[in-house]
């Protein structure tokens, strides 16, 4: 499948087929409290009814595309944009005029001025604090006690942004607010996502109390930063400034708020899909020492004993796979939409101008027409020798296209760098009350991972 395959619709093309409906559908509600019941579930098992089906979400169709080959040529397509009932619940968040929910020319523009932060060659820059924010972690734990693995991912993802993209002194409190804030929107986002109740979101409820104060809280944090970088007449070479000086397509300075927007926009999915990684990335160490194991002997050769640092990270080769395999079974983005711009054509279906489009790149890692032994935690599998026969765009957690997560070179190797810091001290044991099991939000985390560290 090629992008070829997603073409407008033209009186040539007048012969495609509607999608099917997916089973299933009850009056009035449609699919939609299968789909907020078990949406992991729901999603992964509609593959089983076509590569693209129509669901029904209240008085909402739906197109969920279920292929890798087509969740490909969707994503590369100019002809479907940044919208849909994920985007919609985000901009309350993230604003309109930042990166992540802009579409068109403003979306380039924005794209140019974020890119050189992430590119691969600026990446060494961020090196040293990566590996003080890794081992930094290692110092607060102490064998036998209880980690809260929640709130230390957040906080490690947190650090690393900010200390890397927006330098500046953030202290521990700064950090801590961020992702306390993070925490309640992205849970207040996620059910106006799957609930979309409107006016009820309005109403004194504590919840709804909570989100609107962490919101605001959230917001005024981002005003703080950016006040304080200017009033300090400093101008690293950051991502901030960057932002600050960046000029819009007729040379102008950009607005406050678009330059608000940004560090939102970059922020906010920079802690919640990192965070949630690491958690995984901590939960598959405990449940598989096996590897833990492995990891920490590949460290000890790789570094010869001495701390894991940022320059080991390209040789940690069965590191990194664990990464990858914790990405593929458990991806922090495990849901995306988009709407169709015109009227189109997407593997020989149709898909009407203004549709959404939902995908899962939970479902596409998890499908066994893709992966043997799929359900399997396999690190292995991405050994030179086996990654060729895993299908293009199976395995695409950051997405492709102009859309793609511009933070791919950045996170995996934060990832790399805090697994290999971790499991070079530690192995890992379930503590009491740990819940290992799956909370969908916008991102997938586990419930409530609670771990005990202990020395090798
Ligand atoms: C495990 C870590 C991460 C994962 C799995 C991830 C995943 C993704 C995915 C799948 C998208 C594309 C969304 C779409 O196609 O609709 C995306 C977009 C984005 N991500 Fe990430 N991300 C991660 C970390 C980060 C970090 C650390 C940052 C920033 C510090 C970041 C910033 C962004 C931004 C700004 C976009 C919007 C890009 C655009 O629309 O042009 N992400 N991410």
């Amino acid at each position: 499948m090629t992008v070829e395959s997603v073409q407008p619709a033209t009186p040539a093309t007048t012969a495609l087929r509607e999608p099917p409906l997916a089973p299933g559908a009850v009056p009035v509600l449609g699919h939609g409290l299968r789909l907020a019941r078990d949406p992991l579930a729901f999603m992964s098992g509609l593959r089983d009814h076509g590569d693209i089906v129509r669901l029904r979400l209240g008085p909402k169709t739906v197109y969920a595309v279920t292929t890798p080959a087509l969740t490909g040529a969707l994503a590369l397509s100019p002809g479907f944009s940044i919208a849909g009932p994920l985007w919609e619940s985000l901009e309350g968040l993230l604003g309109k005029e930042g990166v992540a929910t802009a579409n068109g020319s403003r979306h380039r523009r924005q794209r140019r001025t974020i890119q050189p932060a992430f590119r691969l060659d600026a990446i060494p820059q961020y090196g040293p604090v990566m590996e003080e924010e890794a081992h930094g972690l290692t110092e607060r734990w102490k064998p036998g006690e209880t980690i809260d693995c929640t709130s230390e991912s957040f906080r490690v993802a947190v650090r690393i942004a900010a200390r890397c993209l927006l330098r500046g002194d953030y202290m521990d409190e700064r950090a801590e607010r961020l992702s306390t804030d993070l925490a309640t929107v992205f849970r207040g986002m996620y059910r106006r996502m799957v609930l979309p109740l409107g006016p009820l979101y309005r109403l004194p409820f504590p919840a709804n109390r909570e989100f609107d104060r962490a919101l605001a809280d959230l917001h005024l944090l981002v005003d703080e930063i950016v006040a304080e970088r200017r009033a300090s007449g400093q101008k690293p070479d950051d991502l901030l400034t960057a932002l600050l000086e960046a000029k819009d397509d007729n040379g102008e300075p950009i607005g406050e708020q678009e330059i608000h927007d940004q560090v939102v926009a970059i922020l906010t999915p920079g802690s919640e899909t990192v965070a949630s990684t690491v958690m995984w990335l901590l939960q598959v160490l405990a449940a598989h020492p096996e590897h833990a194991a492995r990891v920490r002997t590949e460290v000890e050769s790789v570094t010869g004993g001495r701390p894991v640092g940022f320059e080991h990270v390209r040789a940690l080769r069965h590191t990194n796979n664990v990464v990858v395999e914790a990405m593929r079974l458990r991806p922090a983005v495990w849901i995306l939409t988009r709407r169709a711009v015109t009227d189109a054509a997407l593997g020989g279906y149709r898909i009407p101008a203004g549709a959404d489009i939902v995908y899962s790149p939970y479902a596409i890692q998890r499908d066994a027409r893709s992966y043997a032994g799929h359900l399997d935690f396999d690190p292995d599998r991405w050994l030179p020798e086996r990654a060729g026969e895993v299908p293009k765009y199976a395995m695409s957690p950051f997405s492709v296209g102009n859309r793609k997560c511009p933070s791919d070179h950045f996170s995996m190797t934060q990832l790399s760098l805090i697994t290999a810091a971790v499991s070079a001290k530690y192995r890992f044991e379930q503590a009491a009350g740990s819940d290992e099991s799956t909370r969908v939000g916008i991102t997938l985390r586990p419930q409530n991972l609670l771990l005990r560290p202990a020395p090798w």
